[in-house]
C-alpha cells in the first residue's frame, strides 16, 4: 500500500533526484537531501528556483546556502491549521509534509463514534499530529525532549486557534515518560509515534531505534484503555519495511482484534513519473 502526501496551496512537492528533493513551502523553494532519490530529476529547470539548499556534512550536521534569503520564519496554512516554517540547522522546515497522508485517517479515527478520545503523541516535534488530533476533538498528551521544540509546537497551537485545547505539553524522555505513565496507570485510547533512528532525552538519555523500540512497544501496550481506538507508527529509518512494521503492531491485534494496514509513504507530483518514498507506516485500528 502506498500513501501519498497531500498538497495544499501553501505546499508543493516539486521533484526529486540526484539524492535531493525539491519543495515549495509558501513562496519559497528548498532543495534538501533525500538519499533514496537515486534517479535523475524529472524537472531540471525548476531546481534553479531554490532559495535555499541544505548540504549535509560527513559529521552528521549540515549547512544551508541561499541564493536569495527567505525571511527568518513565515506562517503556512494547511486546512485550518497554521504552522511556523523556518529552515533549521538540521535541514528540517518545522513540518514533515510526508505525514499529511495520515491526516484524514487520524481525524476520522478520533471523531469516529462521537466518544472522547485520549491520544498519546510521542516524538511529537512541532506538533502537527497533536494539532490535527486536537482539532478533531481529542485530548492530547504531546511529548518531546526539546523545550524549544515544544514552545514552537505551542505557538503553532496558538496560531491554529487551539490555545485552550486540552493538550498536555510534556518535555521528557519518551521511554522515561511512558514508563512513568504505566506506573501511574494512565490510559490512552490512541497512540501516535514517529521514532527517529537516533535521539536524545532532555538529560542526554539515548534513543537508539534498534535498541529501544521493542522496550517502547512493551511499555505502550498496557497503556491502551479498554476502548482502544488506533495506533499510528511511522518510521523513516533505512532497513525498515511495511512487513516489519506490521509485525511490530501484532500484539495490538492479538490483544484487541481490529486490523493493521502497513505501507510506504510517498511524495507525488502529477508532472513526475516517479514517486519519492519517504518512510514506512503501520497503523492499527480497533474498528473492524
Ligand atoms: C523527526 S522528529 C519526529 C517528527 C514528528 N513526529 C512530526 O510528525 O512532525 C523526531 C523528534 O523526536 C524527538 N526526540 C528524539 N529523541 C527523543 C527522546 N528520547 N525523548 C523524547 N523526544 C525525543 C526530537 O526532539 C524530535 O522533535
Amino acid at each position: 500500500m502506498e500513501l501519498a502526501a497531500r498538497t495544499t496551496s501553501d505546499y508543493e512537492f516539486l521533484d526529486a533526484g540526484d539524492g535531493c528533493r525539491l519543495e515549495r513551502f509558501g513562496g519559497h523553494v528548498f532543495n534538501r537531501p533525500s538519499p533514496v532519490a537515486l534517479w535523475r530529476p524529472e524537472r531540471p529547470e525548476l531546481w534553479k528556483t531554490a532559495a535555499g539548499t541544505y548540504h549535509r556534512s560527513n559529521t552528521g550536521g549540515g549547512d544551508w546556502s541561499f541564493t536569495h534569503k527567505p525571511p527568518p520564519q513565515w506562517p503556512m496554512k494547511w486546512d485550518d491549521l497554521t504552522f511556523t516554517i523556518k529552515p533549521t540547522g538540521f535541514g528540517h522546515m518545522g513540518l514533515f509534509p510526508e505525514h499529511t497522508c495520515h491526516w484524514d485517517w487520524v481525524s476520522r479515527q478520533v471523531s469516529a463514534g462521537g466518544q472522547p478520545c485520549r491520544v498519546l503523541h510521542l516524538f511529537a516535534y512541532t506538533g502537527a499530529m497533536t494539532l490535527l488530533a486536537a482539532k478533531a476533538g481529542a485530548d492530547v498528551c504531546h511529548v518531546d525532549a526539546v523545550p524549544d521544540i515544544n514552545d514552537w509546537a505551542r505557538r503553532n497551537a496558538e496560531a491554529s486557534g487551539l490555545k485552550t485545547a486540552p493538550i498536555r505539553w510534556i518535555t521528557d524522555d519518551v521511554l522515561k515518560f511512558v514508563a512513568r505513565e504505566g506506573r501511574r496507570q494512565r490510559q490512552y485510547d490512541a497512540i501516535i509515534f514517529d521514532p527517529p533512528s537516533y535521539g536524545k532525552g532532555p538529560e542526554g538519555e539515548k534513543w537508539i531505534l534498534e535498541e529501544h523500540l521493542l522496550k517502547l512497544l512493551d511499555l505502550l501496550l498496557p497503556l491502551m484503555s479498554d476502548r482502544p481506538r488506533f495506533v499510528l507508527f511511522t518510521c523513516h529509518t533505512l532497513g525498515f519495511s511495511p512487513p516489519l512494521m506490521k509485525n511490530l503492531l501484532v500484539p495490538w491485534l492479538e490483544k484487541f482484534g481490529g486490523k493493521i494496514e502497513a505501507g510506504t509513504m510517498v511524495m507525488k507530483n502529477s508532472h513526475c513519473k516517479r514517486v519519492l518514498p519517504t518512510g514506512f507506516f503501520a497503523r492499527w485500528s480497533g474498528a473492524e
